[in-house]
């Protein structure tokens, strides 16, 4: 019976996660803890280290009550029935697959932290995304001690979205438990799945090997990836043939077979898994000795780097071929809407070409400026005092030569552009990274007005 579970992690995936299990099942105290104290403080303080809606509240319900941010003790480990290890996975920046593979240095430390202080019996639980077969390397330290204590290691990939973590969380459309096959290996993944019952109906949870709940997790973002790659790539053929790429996306999407969801085109996929979790993939398919695999996947990430770059290059084209010294103002940082999660967003790469080129920019967005900043911070070629973060979209693009909308937050889309029009420098431009904004509208009011997979409208 589980009564204790400890999460090692409190990111963005443990802190959400283990907030609503402890939600959901009064029955079960729930402890997450952190390498990092900042961390931990902040999940203890009023103001919590993630933006999701209705994280807040649910934290504040079970906070005290069944759900514990702590440091990690040994007493912690020994207490947990069930250990979640939901540490980060980045992608590997030093030695063999650099670049490519995912490093798992804190996986390793985490287990050998739990070997030394688990009690026998304590069911491990990987949740963060990790190369196919890491369950297997665990359970491998874990089983190798000399007293032959038997864990089970479970795979129970986390498919939430951020900005829409707390509904994903509490309506997933499935939760994947993978174990061994053995008798042992199945009670373990059903006492896992008990904790799920508490809300979950019972034919949402799915059993499976532990290598296939693996590779389902990297499969599903190989896919919802290589849609968007897909979009975007029929959206340069639109830029080039005035077809509007919303149209297409509209009539393909209306077939069932190919459904209607992740065929926005835009300036790309960011987050902190797409990118990392594809070329983690292809590195598995290298090492295997699938090239063309490889190859294949590969091709997902360079066309997204693609759409970066050309939508970069559309802004300089249009604004003359030069945008040094002038002001541009930045709508959005955030890979997404309704999260302060800037890891690979977009607009990272697409402000550092813009300050490569010597323009001044005004980032404004509603809850990433202090990501935002950190993440700009030590360009090259003082490029820190050329850019502004600016909280009033307004006094952003006061003065501007164009507005660049980089991530699609609702708000954006409510402004007065005929405010803004008459703050800005003449001929004024939008460009509109997310297809977010009424281009006829603001093209009335004097824009120009260059988007995604569609024909620029320009005045001149
Ligand atoms: C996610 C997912 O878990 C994973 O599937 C994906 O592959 C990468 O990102 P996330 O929760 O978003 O992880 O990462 P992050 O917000 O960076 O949180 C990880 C936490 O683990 C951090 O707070 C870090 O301090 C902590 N950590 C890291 C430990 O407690 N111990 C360690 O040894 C390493
Ligand atoms: C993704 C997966 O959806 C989730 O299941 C997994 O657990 C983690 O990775 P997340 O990265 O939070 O979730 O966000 P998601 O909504 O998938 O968006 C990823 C990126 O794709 C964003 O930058 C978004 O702007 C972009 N995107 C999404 C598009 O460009 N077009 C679309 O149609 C959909």
């Amino acid at each position: 019976m589980i009564r204790n579970i400890l999460c090692i992690g409190a990111g963005y995936v443990g802190g959400p996660t283990m907030a609503l299990i402890a939600d959901r099942c009064p029955d079960v105290r729930l402890t997450v803890v952190d390498t990092n104290p900042d961390k931990i403080a902040q999940w203890n303080s009023e103001r919590l280290p993630v933006f999701e809606p209705g994280l807040d509240a649910i934290v504040r319900r079970a906070r005290g009550r069944n759900l514990f941010f702590a440091p990690i003790t040994p007493q912690a480990i020994a207490d947990a029935d069930l250990i979640f290890i939901c540490v980060n996975t980045p992608t590997k920046e030093y030695g063999e697959g650099a670049g490519m593979a995912a490093d798992l240095q804190y996986w390793e430390k985490s287990t050998r932290t739990i070997l030394a202080h688990a009690r026998p019996g304590t069911i491990v639980v990987e949740k963060s995304t990790v190369p196919v077969r890491t369950a297997e390397a665990v359970s491998r330290i874990l089983n190798l001690n000399p007293d032959g204590t038997k864990y089970q290691v479970l795979s129970n990939p986390e498919f939430l979205s951020e900005g829409t973590a707390i509904r994903d969380l509490a309506a997933p459309d499935r939760v994947l438990i993978g174990s061994e096959r053995s008798v042992e290996g199945l009670a373990a993944a059903h006492e896992l799945g008990w904790v799920y019952e508490h809300w979950v109906p019972k034919d949402r949870i799915v059993y499976t090997s532990v290598w296939s709940a693996e590779l389902s997790k990297l499969a599903a973002n190989a896919l919802l990836a290589q849609r968007i790659s897909s979009i975007n790539a029929i959206a340069a053929v639109c830029e080039r043939t005035d077809a509007d790429v919303t149209e297409i996306s509209r009539a393909i999407g209306m077939d069932p077979r190919i459904g209607g969801r992740f065929l926005d085109a835009g300036v790309g996929f960011g987050g902190s898994c797409f990118r990392k979790d594809i070329l983690n993939l292809a590195y598995l398919c290298g090492e295997a000795g699938l090239g063309e695999v490889a190859q294949y996947w590969l091709s997902v990430v360079h066309m997204n780097d693609y759409r970066i770059s050309r939508f970069v290059k559309g802004i300089l084209d249009h604004l003359f071929n030069t945008v040094a010294d002038k002001k541009l103002a930045i709508f959005g940082f955030s890979f997404k809407p309704e999260t302060n999660d800037v890891r690979d967003a977009p607009a990272i790469r697409i402000c550092t070409r813009l300050l490569q080129e010597q323009a001044r920019l005004a980032i404004s967005d509603p809850q990433a400026l202090e990501n935002a900043r950190r993440a700009l911070a030590g360009l090259p070629g003082q490029a820190d005092e050329r850019v502004a973060y600016e909280p009033d979209p307004y006094r952003a693009a006061s003065d501007a030569d164009a507005v660049v909308l980089v991530t699609q937050w609702p708000q954006f889309k409510a402004l007065d552009y005929e405010r803004i029009y008459a703050s800005m420098k003449k001929p004024a431009f939008v460009f509109d990274g997310r297809n977010l904004l009424d281009h006829e509208r603001l093209y009335g009011i004097g824009f120009n007005v260059v988007a995604i997979g569609k024909s620029p409208r320009l005045h001149f």
